[in-house]
């Protein structure tokens, strides 16, 4: 309501002055809390551990650098109710900040009440996923492509992309916006999507407890000093020390690295123990039938071999996301460990990944104490200066 009044008290305004263009911030500073100087979104001082192999990650397209007014631009975008038919959504309504940027239902709501098909995701260090890797499908090929996405969905925003110019152009506040990130006023769906991307890029996490122990032993195969002996134990479970000639544990494939990491082999220089996300798709037997609503990136393919694999999402923040999988169907971390515990299904399509020697779904059977421990360290991936930092929170005035 407040901020109907802010807006016609701009429009207002503005048509006092001729429709002369708005450069000067006082203008819309009833609707938009900005700071004077933009903040920093890409002059970022990353931890060694971002190592030059991770930088063979980035996805960051040469036509659209991360510039501190197109993030800024993005990040009103991604807060503004007026990208949905109705003024009633925004992209944060599914991807709250103190969330990990995911929501908290198995499913989110849409803007007219409707059930979006799949759990929403959560991103950090977005800019380093691979490419071809967006939805839990992996519909999206590029984060430019996915942003634009959610606003033609029919259940998500429900908008055309040439009802959205029309409506930004609409918009006062957006005019020097579109300036600054753009060098003029003109409003397209292309600078729509490259500032909607350049705030997601931009949204970067490397101040976690397992950072900090990361950085002073430089594997993550050593005991962090840091860490209490429960993380500890809890690493070691999902590094694969604990279980001695399996093939694969959580590292292999929520760590994407050329060669599998193994504590069983020679740690390589350079590598990625940072992005925990961004690796291959997989199905880790969730359950045992391809007689399902969803299967997932096989079914986007058509391709019946690959049906129940999904994207393989960041662990970054993964306490603030739940519920967990593409469906939503844990409710806590504690239901997922035991999924991995004891509960994967024999799938047709089950991933090597997930198979003993024997090709039977594997089970790690972990004891009480090592379940609360894998817990405990899936818990010190949670950065809570990313959660709290203004530069990527609500701008608008309440
Ligand atoms: C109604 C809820 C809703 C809204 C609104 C919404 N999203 Fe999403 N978002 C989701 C869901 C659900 C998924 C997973 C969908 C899927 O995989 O099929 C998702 C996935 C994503 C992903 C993929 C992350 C990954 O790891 O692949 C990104 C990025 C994203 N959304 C950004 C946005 C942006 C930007 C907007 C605004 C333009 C937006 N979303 C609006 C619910 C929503
Ligand atoms: C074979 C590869 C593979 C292995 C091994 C693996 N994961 Fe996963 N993980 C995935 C995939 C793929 C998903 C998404 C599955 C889905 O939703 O259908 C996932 C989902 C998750 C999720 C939920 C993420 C979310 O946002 O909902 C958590 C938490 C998780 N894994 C932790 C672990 C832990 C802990 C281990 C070791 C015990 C592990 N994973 C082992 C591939 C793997």
């Amino acid at each position: 309501m407040r901020f109907k009044i802010a807006l016609f008290l701009l429009v207002f305004l503005s048509s006092c002055k001729n429709d002369t263009i708005l450069d000067d911030d006082a203008d819309y500073e009833a609707i938009l809390n900005l700071p004077d100087t933009p903040f920093n979104y890409n002059d970022i001082d990353f931890p060694d551990t971002f190592t030059d192999y991770v930088f063979t990650f980035d996805n960051t397209p040469q036509d659209n650098p991360i510039t501190n007014s197109g993030a800024t631009l993005g990040r009103v975008l991604f807060y503004d109710v007026n990208l949905s038919k109705n003024n009633t959504i925004s992209c944060a309504s599914c991807h709250l900040q103190e969330r990990g940027f995911a929501d908290t239902g198995a499913k989110s709501i849409g803007f007219e009440g409707g059930h979006t098909f799949r759990n929403s995701i959560g991103f950090a260090n977005a800019g380093f996923y691979k490419p071809e890797r967006y939805f839990w499908d992996q519909r999206a090929a590029t984060l430019e492509e996915q942003v634009l996405m959610p606003i033609e969905d029919e259940v998500e925003m429900g908008m055309t992309l040439t009802e959205l110019t029309q409506k930004l152009s609409e918009l006062d506040y957006y005019k020097p916006l579109f300036k600054n990130a753009f060098g003029d006023e003109s409003i397209t769906n292309e600078r729509i999507s490259k500032a909607m991307a350049q705030f997601v890029r931009s949204i970067y996490s490397f101040n976690t407890k397992y950072d900090r122990g990361i950085e002073q032993t430089g594997s993550i195969f050593e005991d962090f000093p840091n860490f209490t002996p429960q993380e500890n134990l809890g690493k070691d479970i999902f590094n694969g020390k604990l279980t001695p000639g399996a093939i694969a544990t959580c590292v292999t494939c929520h760590l994407p690295n050329h060669e599998p990491l193994h504590p069983e082999l020679p740690l390589p220089d350079n590598l990625n123990q940072v992005i925990f996300s961004g690796g291959e798709p997989d199905n880790i037997g969730l359950d045992d039938t391809i007689n399902v609503p969803d299967n997932g990136w096989g079914a986007f393919l058509g391709v019946e071999t690959l049906y129940g694999h999904f994207k393989t999402p960041s662990l970054r923040n993964i306490e603030l996301t739940a519920p967990y999988m593409h469906d939503g169907r844990f409710a806590t971390l504690e239901e997922v460990v035991e999924h991995y515990s004891t509960g994967v299904k024999a799938h047709p399509y089950l991933s090597a990944h997930m198979k003993d020697s024997q090709g039977n779904p594997r089970h790690l059977n972990l004891t009480e104490e090592e379940k609360a421990a894998l817990v405990a360290f899936l818990k010190t991936l949670t950065d809570y200066e990313l959660i709290n930092d203004e530069k990527y929170s609500n701008p608008f005035v309440e």
